[in-house]
C-alpha cells in the first residue's frame, strides 16, 4: 500500500479585519477544484480551551497577557495533536490545512503586552506545534482594519481598537523580521480589490 503523501500547512494572519476568512474560502475554493483535499480550521478552536479565549477575548472574565499567552498554547497544542480531526492527522491523511491564525498571533498580540520572547520561544520550541510550511500575512493599516470592523459589527473584542492594532501591526513586522531566517512569512498588500489579493495568493502558494 502506497503511503500518502503530507499536505501543505498553510496559515493565515493578518489584524482583526484583513481579509482572512474572506481570502480562506477563496483558496479553499481554488485548492479543491485543483483536486486537493482541503481541511479548513482557525484559533481560538471550538474546543473548551478555545471558549475560555472567547470569554477573555471578548472582556466577560479578565485574564493578564501571560494568562492570555499561556492559554493560546495550550490551545494550540490540542489544535495539532487532537487526534480526531488534530492538524498533525490532516496533515498525514494527505489534506492541505488552511488555518486562520496560529503562533504569529500569539507572538504579536501576547507579544506586544508582555515579554515577547517568552511567547515566541514558549511557541517556537514545543514539540507538540507544528511549524506552518507557508504563512500569509494580509496587510492592513489600523485605520482600514477600524473601518471594515465597524462598517459589519455591532460589538467588539479587546484588541478591536486603533491604538492596540498599531501596536499588534508593529510586534507582528517586528516578529518576520526575527523569523526571516526560518519561517516562510509573505506579506500581502490586502488594500486591494478581492480577487487581486486572491490571485497573488495562488502565485505564492504554488511557488
Ligand atoms: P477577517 O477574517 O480577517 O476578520 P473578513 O474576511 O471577515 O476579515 O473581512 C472583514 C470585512 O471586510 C468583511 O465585511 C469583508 O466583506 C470585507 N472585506 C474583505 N476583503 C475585502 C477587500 N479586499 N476589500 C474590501 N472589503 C473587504
Ligand atoms: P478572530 O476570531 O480570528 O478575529 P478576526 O476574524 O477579527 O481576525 O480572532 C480573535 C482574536 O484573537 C483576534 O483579536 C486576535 C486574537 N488572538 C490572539 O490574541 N492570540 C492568538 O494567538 C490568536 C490565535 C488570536
Amino acid at each position: 500500500m502506497s503511503e500518502k503523501k503530507r499536505g501543505r500547512f498553510i496559515v493565515f494572519e493578518g489584524i482583526d479585519g484583513a481579509g482572512k476568512t474572506t481570502q480562506i474560502e477563496l483558496l479553499e475554493k481554488y485548492l479543491k477544484a485543483n483536486g486537493r483535499a482541503v481541511y479548513r480550521t482557525a484559533e481560538p478552536t471550538e474546543s473548551v480551551s478555545g471558549g475560555l479565549l472567547r470569554d477573555a477575548l471578548s472582556g466577560v472574565s479578565k485574564r493578564t497577557a501571560c494568562e492570555m499567552a499561556a492559554m493560546f498554547v495550550f490551545d494550540r497544542i490540542f489544535h495539532n495533536v487532537n487526534p480526531v480531526n488534530g492538524i498533525q492527522k490532516m496533515l498525514d491523511d494527505g489534506y492541505d490545512v488552511i488555518c486562520d491564525r496560529y503562533y504569529y498571533s500569539s507572538m504579536a498580540y501576547q507579544g506586544s503586552e508582555t515579554d515577547a520572547a517568552w511567547v515566541r520561544d514558549m511557541n517556537l520550541n514545543c514539540p507538540e506545534i507544528l511549524h506552518p510550511d507557508l504563512c500569509i500575512f494580509l496587510d492592513l493599516t489600523p485605520a482600514q482594519s477600524m473601518e471594515r470592523i465597524t462598517r459589519g459589527r455591532a460589538t467588539q473584542e479587546i484588541y478591536e481598537t486603533e491604538e492596540r492594532l498599531t501596536l499588534v501591526r508593529d510586534q507582528f513586522y517586528r516578529v518576520f523580521s526575527e523569523l526571516s531566517d526560518r519561517e516562510n512569512v509573505q506579506i500581502v498588500n490586502a488594500y486591494r480589490s478581492i480577487e487581486e489579493i486572491h490571485m497573488q495568493i495562488v502565485a505564492l502558494v504554488n511557488a
